[in-house]
């Protein structure tokens, strides 16, 4: 592994870094104006960076070995993981920007649903804002690394992992409302210990499903004539199951979920870990049922893991259709525990599942 000095001859002048995340609860609910609960976790990208007085970024991936270049200011897509920095450089303007040399460096899982790409994002923000300079809060920060994504690499995201990547805090859940950007952080109280598993199936929610789903949420919100999908109580449902299907089955899972979400802010102030634990669970099957963005490998892992001795309830997390699932847990032999239900995943699916969280 090369050092920063080794690759481009002189020290950097600023680092940075920014986790990954998993959604506790709140899941495809906010491109919809909703409430996400998510967590941070330790897998995080480190960014080490020197300004350039022309404007060549050189880019060195730890992980991939690789030096890309290309010129600020003139950035064009090729789809693979420089868009990310090539996204966040594109939207930077008009803020002062020129080129640099940059070390990427990253534990956080591609493919997993646990935001690599917001690390990445959010990493190389907080290392462009310092090295130039800029004035720009956490929150504005999360917005331009969701713009890169969205407008440059082309992944229709919500705002959640940004967020989650820029404010997030260890031993906190991030309460985020989606419209207001309203954000607080609620402890994690010290009786809940947070599993994340990866299921061993890849995930891709740039493509396909994801876009499908974000359009019939559109679709429902016209057909409901309503401002978002977020407006939606109990007292709607009548009417959400009168939509066409899908459309029914979708609305009702953004609805339930937001209620979901509300709840487990609740529980877990309350350290109502049962509670919180019937929530996620309540989740997942409302997100393979209604929402249908589950796959039966990953509800196979879901059941192993919520059978676990001390486990208050599990489900997916992050876009679905394969990915990681998280767990609510006592804390206490959380790690081996989770290990003996990768095992027996193994056993009954022949995929290997991965234990991310504890480390
Ligand atoms: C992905 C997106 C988020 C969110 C989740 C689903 O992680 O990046 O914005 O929509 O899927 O909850």
């Amino acid at each position: 592994m090369s050092s920063f000095r080794e690759l481009f001859g002189a020290d950097p002048e600023v680092s940075a870094e920014a986790p990954g995340r998993a959604n506790l609860i709140g899941e495809h609910t906010d491109y919809s104006g909703g409430f996400v609960l998510p967590v941070t976790i330790p897998q995080r990208t480190r960014v080490e960076l020197r300004r350039r007085r022309d404007d060549t970024a050189r880019v060195h991936s730890v992980q991939l070995r690789r030096t890309e270049e290309y010129r600020v200011g003139s950035e064009s897509a090729r789809h693979d993981w420089l868009d990310y920095v090539q996204g966040v450089t594109a939207m930077a303007r008009p803020r002062p920007l020129r080129g640099f040399e940059a070390r990427i460096d990253s534990d956080v899982p591609p493919g997993s649903g646990l935001s690599s790409s917001a690390a990445l994002e959010i990493s190389m923000l907080r290392a462009l804002r310092e090295a130039f300079g800029w004035t720009l809060d956490d929150v504005r920060l999360a917005l331009l690394g969701q713009r890169a994504e969205v407008e440059f690499v082309g992944a229709p995201v919500g705002v959640m992992d940004q967020m989650a990547s820029s404010l997030g805090s260890p031993r906190a859940a991030l309460f985020i409302d989606t419209q207001s950007l309203r954000t607080e952080l609620v402890p994690i109280p010290a009786g809940l210990g947070i599993a994340v598993v990866h299921s061993g199936i890849s995930h891709d929610h740039a493509s396909g499903e994801y876009r499908v789903r974000r359009g019939e949420c559109e679709e429902a919100t016209r057909a409901l004539g309503v401002a978002s999908l977020r407006t939606l109580t109990v007292e709607d449902l009548p009417r959400i199951e009168a939509l066409r299907p899908p459309l029914d089955r979708r609305a009702r899972h953004v609805m339930t979920e937001n209620a979901r979400v509300l709840e487990a802010v609740e529980a877990l102030r309350a350290g109502a870990l049962e509670r919180l634990g019937a929530l996620l669970a309540a989740s997942h099957r409302s997100l393979r049922d209604d929402y249908q963005v589950s796959v039966p490998d990953l509800d196979r892992l879901v059941a192993l893991a919520a059978e676990a001795p001390g486990v208050f309830g599990a489900r997916l997390t992050g876009g679905g259709f394969g990915g990681a699932i998280v767990v609510a847990a006592r804390p206490e032999g959380l790690r081996a525990s989770m290990e003996r239900v990768a095992e027996r995943y193994r056993a009954q699916t022949r995929r290997t599942a991965t234990v991310l969280v504890p480390r």
